[in-house]
């Protein structure tokens, strides 16, 4: 049976649009807070149409030697363009883009998923 994971893919954000692309300070100092910027088509242009377009970003900590990471948050992009007037039709489109703030006492890695 296929578990979740083999579904995720993983690639190269400068050729692949569905990619997060993080970018923050690096080193941060601890326990201070500071941005962290996630955004989807930082090279390649990913569309925002009401039938193509990228719904959720999840932001992930791993502190080092953790088991597990700390979700961050968890930032939906609610409108694209939907309309009682039809598809495209409506005057809103939320960009996928979201600036966070964080701080964090340990060492470690950022991670985000988009969907
Ligand atoms: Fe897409």
């Amino acid at each position: 049976m296929e578990d979740l994971s083999t579904h995720v893919q993983r690639a190269d954000w400068r050729k692949e649009k569905h990619v997060p692309v993080i970018e923050c300070p690096d080193p941060v100092a601890p326990d201070r807070e500071f941005e962290v910027k996630v955004s989807i088509g930082k090279e390649v242009a990913h569309p925002n149409t009401t039938e193509h377009h990228i719904r959720w970003i999840s932001l992930y900590f791993h502190p080092e030697g953790a088991k597990f990471p700390v979700q961050i948050g968890h930032y939906a992009f609610s409108a694209h363009g939907e309309s009682a007037e039809g598809p495209n039709q409506g005057p809103v489109y939320t960009g996928h883009a979201v600036t966070a703030v964080m701080k964090t006492k340990k060492p470690g890695t950022l991670h985000a998923m988009s969907y």
